[in-house]
C-alpha cells in the first residue's frame, strides 16, 4: 500500500525516494508514446529495461501523490530539459539514475534537484573537473587522498544544484561553490549530501531553507523506499572562483 498524499506531503515538503531499478515489477503500458520512443533508442536491453523501470516508478509515485492514474500524467520539459507536469506545476520533482539505482525527489515547496552517481566508475579527470568545479572545490579535490571519489562527491552536489535550477550543466557552474560539507547555502539554493546505497554518492538541492526535508519513518512501496535522513550541519558557502 502506498503513502497517502496527505500523510506523505503534509509531514515533509520534500520527499526523497530510492530504488534499485533491476527486478522491479513494471507495467510498461502506462508509458507515453514519447517515453516508449526514448526507450527504443536506448543502446542495450538492460539500459532499455532500466529506462522503462525508472519512468514507471516515477509515474507511480507522482500519480499517487497527486491522486491521478500514473498513465494519465503528461510530462513537459522546460527550456533546458527539466521535466514538469502539465496541470501540476506546484509539484516539483526530479529523477536521477546511475548504474541501476534511481532516486526521485518530490517537492511541494519549490524546485528540487537530485543526483546520484556510482563511485569507482571512472578515474579522476582533472580537465572534466575544471569544467564544473570552482577553484575552491578544485583545491579540496586535489588535496584529497582519493581524488576520484572526492570529485564525484563534489560532482553530485553540483549536478543536483544544476538540476534544481533546471539550467543543465552550463558555463556558470565553475563560478559557484556548493560545498563541501553536509550542507551549503548558495545563491538562494541549499545543497545537502543524502544517504545512498553503498558505493553510490547522492545529493539534493532545493530552494526554500524553511522546508522540512527529513522524512520518515521509512516507507517501502512500489519496489522503493522513502529515505530518512537529517538535514545536516550548516556549512559556509565559499564564494566560487573559476578554477585556473
Ligand atoms: C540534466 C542533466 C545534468 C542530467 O544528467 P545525467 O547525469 O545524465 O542524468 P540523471 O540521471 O542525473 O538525471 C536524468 C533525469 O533528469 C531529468 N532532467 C533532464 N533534463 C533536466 C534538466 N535540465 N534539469 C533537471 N532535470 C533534468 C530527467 O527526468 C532525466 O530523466 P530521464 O532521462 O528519464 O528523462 C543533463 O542531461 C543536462 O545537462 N541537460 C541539459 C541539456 C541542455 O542544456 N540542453 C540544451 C537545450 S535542449
Amino acid at each position: 500500500m502506498g503513502p497517502s498524499r496527505s500523510v506523505a506531503l503534509a509531514r515533509t515538503s520534500i520527499a526523497v525516494w530510492s530504488t534499485s531499478l533491476d527486478g522491479l515489477s513494471v507495467d510498461a503500458s502506462i508509458l507515453s508514446v514519447d517515453e516508449r520512443t526514448r526507450a527504443a533508442r536506448q543502446r542495450s536491453g538492460p539500459s532499455r529495461n532500466r529506462f522503462v523501470s525508472a519512468r514507471w516508478w516515477m509515474r507511480t509515485i507522482l500519480g499517487h501523490y497527486l491522486g491521478v492514474l500514473p498513465g494519465a500524467l503528461e510530462f513537459r520539459a522546460g527550456r533546458y530539459g527539466k521535466p514538469f507536469l502539465a496541470g501540476y506545476e506546484d509539484l516539483d520533482f526530479n529523477l536521477t539514475h546511475s548504474a541501476g539505482e534511481s532516486m526521485l525527489a518530490v517537492s511541494t515547496s519549490g524546485p528540487v534537484g537530485i543526483d546520484t552517481e556510482r563511485l569507482g566508475e571512472h578515474a579522476y579527470d582533472r580537465a572534466a573537473a575544471r569544467r564544473v568545479l570552482s577553484g575552491h572545490e578544485m583545491t579540496l579535490v586535489e588535496q584529497s587522498n582519493d581524488r576520484a571519489e572526492a570529485f564525484l562527491r563534489s560532482w553530485v552536489r553540483k549536478e543536483a544544484f544544476a538540476k534544481a535550477r533546471g539550467s543543465g550543466l552550463d558555463a556558470t557552474l565553475p563560478a559557484i561553490s556548493v560545498g563541501p560539507g553536509p550542507r551549503a547555502a548558495c545563491e538562494g539554493w541549499w545543497v545537502i549530501d543524502i544517504p545512498a546505497s553503498s558505493g553510490w554518492a547522492a545529493a539534493l538541492a532545493y530552494a526554500d531553507p524553511a522546508v522540512e526535508v527529513a522524512t520518515g519513518p521509512d516507507q517501502q512501496w512500489s519496489g522503493g523506499s522513502q529515505l530518512e535522513f537529517n538535514r545536516g550541519i550548516p556549512s559556509d558557502c565559499t564564494e566560487g572562483e573559476a578554477a585556473s
